[in-house]
């Protein structure tokens, strides 16, 4: 008898095993293959090598940037759309790509610059934030990943000059819609060659309250990996500006530019006192100022911050 029960209960767990098994499993977050995200800063760099050594606003670079990023989404199934908008004279675009599925009512949006200074085919700033997007919007389509909020991408035109396409697309949605953006994660320079791990401050003045939950999220992304961060106060100066003017919460990270990197900073980080990044906004800014692993951390960071809010 007591044989009995021992198989039965052998047979029940081999059952609820299999059941497992062949349950859809709660996509844990990819590990992003820093190599694809490489891959994409290659593209960049060979775009503004073959049109004039940069990716800016109204220049050739930068709408062959939109073409490429557009077209790598719309092989995977996103829904795309390049919005235009007019700036010193220039037509400047951005793409907006949204993942199918998930609830409309309950939007995450990510987004980074995706235009050069005139200067420098702009590779960490900000081609860097740009193929990290982009290829964690690739491996949700590849790890056929099933958000319950709808997850949307955003590649924006002109920030070099002032933030002015994302705040064009802020201000052409209306009303009913804006309030449907939940969050708002933004990435500009992740991928520094004297390595800094930063996460946009949800205290700072002018940043919605509940941009602190997705700061919590990015930071405690950053412990998973053993990576300890430190706070930043962006003050505007990159695009999740535009979504915390109009009340959406927002966060990012960022591995730093030009700026001083401090004693301790590199106590922790690796590299050097000094600056992150002595090539910002310069023709240096090529495939050469990334750091494979800032690049691959921030990536993985990112994936692992949309799984769990959009989850
Ligand atoms: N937005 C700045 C630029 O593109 C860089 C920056 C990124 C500054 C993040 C602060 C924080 O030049
Ligand atoms: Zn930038
Ligand atoms: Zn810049």
């Amino acid at each position: 008898m007591r044989i009995l029960i021992a198989l039965a209960a052998a047979l029940m767990v081999t059952g609820t095993t299999a059941a497992q098994a062949a349950a859809p499993a709660v996509a844990a977050a990819p590990n992003i293959n820093v190599a694809n995200v490489q891959a994409h800063l290659a593209q960049f760099q060979s775009i503004a090598n073959s049109n004039g050594g940069n990716r800016a606003h109204g220049r050739p670079g930068f709408k062959a940037s939109i073409d490429w990023v557009k077209g790598k989404l719309d092989a995977a199934g996103f829904t795309t759309r390049v919005q235009s908008f007019t700036y010193g004279g220039a037509t400047g675009y951005n793409v907006i790509a949204d993942y199918p599925g998930g609830d409309a009512n309950n939007v995450v949006m990510l987004g980074a610059h995706l235009d050069s200074v005139t200067r420098g085919p702009g590779i960490n700033d900000n081609g860097s934030g740009s193929a990290s997007i982009l290829e964690v919007a690739l491996q949700m389509k590849a790890t056929g990943f099933k958000p319950t909020k709808h997850v949307r991408f955003g590649w924006w035109g002109a920030e070099e000059l002032g933030l002015i396409g994302s705040k064009a697309y802020v201000r052409s949605l209306p009303a009913a819609d804006k309030t449907k953006i939940k969050s708002y994660l933004n990435f500009d320079m992740t991928g520094s060659p004297n390595p800094g791990y930063f996460v946009y401050n949800g205290r700072e003045q002018g940043i919605p309250p509940g941009s602190v939950a997705l700061q919590q999220r990015l930071e405690a992304a950053f412990t998973s990996f053993g990576i300890k961060s430190d706070l930043t106060n962006v003050d505007g100066r990159s695009d999740h500006a535009a979504f915390a003017a109009a009340g959406i919460p927002t966060s990012g990270t960022y591995a730093g530019g030009d700026e001083p990197k401090s004693a301790a900073q590199a106590a922790k980080w690796g590299g050097t006192a000094g600056q992150f990044d002595r090539c910002y906004h310069q023709s240096c800014d090529t495939t050469a100022n990334i750091n494979a692993t800032v690049l691959d951390k921030h990536a993985d960071v990112i994936a692992s911050t949309v799984w769990g809010l959009a989850a």
